[in-house]
Order: structure tokens, then sequence, then C-alpha cells
């Protein structure tokens, strides 16, 4: 019986350094690395195709002109980001300017975490949080990335904003919260969500 036991045990050791059978556990983590390297990558497609919009439209015809761009250009982008990846990516933040923006409990508590990072010394370009979190109708994959405040947003964003660009700013977002940035500050956050 001994060498039986033997074979079996070895089989089993054979199996496992193949990798073989996977596990619940393993296929799970396959999955959350995979979530992550597209989260990763819908949130570059995003932030990239923004900077661009946005500076090309300051360039042509300054900030007023380029809330317009980033009224209707911005949440497009968005759309057609998540749609390329079969996931949800969008922008949030405390401050708002527009309240479809406003961050659902987990994107609260992540944004306020990302606030008190900086505060403790912590680089905002590499704040990166990241969950799997259980939810009545199942399993959500969350990623977020946070967006400090750089010079090229206090124009719209910062505490001396021109009154013709405030001015533009009020006509479509009345209930605007996102003045009064510094740079480098938190301004918000990049959000994935994956249901699964
Ligand atoms: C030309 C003016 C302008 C500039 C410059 C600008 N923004 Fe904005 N920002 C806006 C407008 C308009 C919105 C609302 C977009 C919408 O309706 O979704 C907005 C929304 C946002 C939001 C979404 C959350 C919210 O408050 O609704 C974030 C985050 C943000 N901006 C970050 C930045 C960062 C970071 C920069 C600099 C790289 C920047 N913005 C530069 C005008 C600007």
């Amino acid at each position: 019986m001994v060498p039986a036991k033997l074979s079996v045990c070895t089989a089993a050791i054979l199996l496992f350094a193949a990798g073989m059978p996977v596990s619940a556990q393993d296929k799970a983590d396959a999955e959350f690395q995979s979530f992550k390297s597209d989260a990763v990558g819908a949130i570059k497609g995003l932030a990239q195709n923004l900077k661009k919009e946005l500076q090309a439209a300051m360039k042509a015809g300054g900030p007023v002109k380029a809330i317009e761009v980033c009224n209707t250009v911005a949440p497009s982008i968005a759309d057609a980001q998540s749609q390329e990846r079969g996931l949800s990516v969008r922008r949030t933040a405390l401050k708002l300017r527009n309240p479809d923006n406003a961050p659902d409990d987990f994107e609260r508590k992540v944004l306020e975490k990302f606030v008190a990072d900086i505060a403790a010394g912590k680089d905002p370009k590499k704040l990166a949080y990241t969950e799997v979190v259980r939810t009545d109708d199942g399993t959500e994959l969350r990623f977020m990335k946070a967006i400090p405040t750089g010079e090229l947003c206090l124009k719209c964003h910062g505490g001396n904003v021109a009154p013709d660009v405030k001015a533009a700013i009020s006509k479509l977002y009345p209930e605007d919260q996102a003045t009064g940035f510094k740079a480098g500050e938190l301004r918000g956050a990049f959000s994935v969500t994956k249901k699964q």
C-alpha cells in the first residue's frame, strides 16, 4: 500500500506543479489581474484623449471655448473607452463641476483616502486603489487612480478663474464647486468598474 500512496502523492505534486487543476481562486486572481491591466489601459486612453482635446481647444479658442469641449467631449470619450473594453470608466471628485460625476459610496471613501494620503506626503501621481467588492447582485471589480491638479487645470479649476471663464462655467454648471484648487492638490479620480 505504501508505494500506491506514494504514487498518488507524486501524481498530485506533478499535477500541482503543472498548474492543474486550476482552482476557483486561481481563476479569480487571473480575472482580477486582467481587469487591472484593462482598467489601466482604459484610464490611459481616457486621460490621453482628454488632454489632447483640451490642449487643442485651449490653443484654438482659449478656455471659454474649451469649456464646451470638456462639456461634450469628456463624457463621450469616457463612453467610447468603456464600450471598447467592456467596463465602465468615468471621472469623479469630491468637489464637483458636473453633478453627473458624483461619487458613489465606494468612490467617496477612496477619494477621502487619497486626500489623506496626499496630506501625509504621498505623491498624488502614484495614488491608485483596487478592490473586489461584493454587492447584493454579485461581484464588482473596482479600480481608482488619483487625478492631481496640474498648472493647465488652474485656468478653469484654480482660485483665480478669469471672469469670462467663470461666467461660461456658471452658465453650463450653475452649481459648480470645482474651483479654488492649487497645483498638486487632488482634483478627482478616474474610476473603473467591472460587474461580474
Ligand atoms: C477649459 C476649462 C477646463 C480646464 C483647463 C480643465 N477643466 Fe476639468 N472640467 C472642466 C469642465 C467644463 C468640466 C465638466 C465636464 C463634464 O461635464 O463632465 C470639468 C470636469 C473635470 C473633472 C470631473 C469631475 C467634475 O468636477 O465634474 C475632473 C476630474 C477634472 N475636470 C479635472 C481636470 C484636470 C486634472 C485638469 C487639468 C489637466 C482640468 N480638469 C482642466 C473644465 C476644465
